[in-house]
């Protein structure tokens, strides 16, 4: 028996809504704004690769961009543990306009909490 793959739970159609439903959020957000470019369909493109491979399905990601290496990737950009809130806000939120519910979405938050938390390169800044 072939395991059912997350990206197949899922469904391209339903992880390209939650991708721009996350987006239109992180472009709105105070703290997430000012280190995302203005135009974020490029971003939401690739995140939609990104997303594809890390839900076990086709490598798209890696395809045209080469590996991920997530964290060298995310570098220049100031994560702080609060902009790391923030990103999972975001996505809470993405996932509720969406309809993501159960065993499937809590199992794809946790590791969304695993990877953000990784990506997080700087303290909090001073208010
Ligand atoms: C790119 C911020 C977490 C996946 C980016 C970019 C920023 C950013 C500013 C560059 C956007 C651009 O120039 O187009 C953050 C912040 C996070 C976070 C503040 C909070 C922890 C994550 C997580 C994942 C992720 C958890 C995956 C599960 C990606 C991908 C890209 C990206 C795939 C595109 C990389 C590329 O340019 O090829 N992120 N990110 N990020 N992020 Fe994040």
């Amino acid at each position: 028996e072939k395991p059912i793959l997350p990206y197949e739970q899922i469904g391209a159609e339903k992880l390209s809504q939650l991708i721009d439903a996350f987006y239109a959020r992180v472009g709105k957000h105070p703290k997430l704004k000012p280190i995302f470019p203005d135009d974020l369909s490029e971003t939401a493109r690739k995140q939609k690769q990104f997303m594809t491979q890390y839900l076990g399905g086709p490598n798209l990601y890696s395809a045209e961009h080469g590996h991920p290496m997530l964290k060298a990737r995310h570098s220049p950009f100031p994560i702080t543990p609060e902009r790391a809130q923030a990103w999972l806000e975001c996505m809470s939120d993405a996932m509720d306009e969406v309809g993501l519910e159960g065993k499937f979405r809590e199992v794809f938050y946790q590791r969304l909490v695993m990877t953000a938390h990784h990506m997080v390169n700087r303290p909090d800044e001073e208010e």
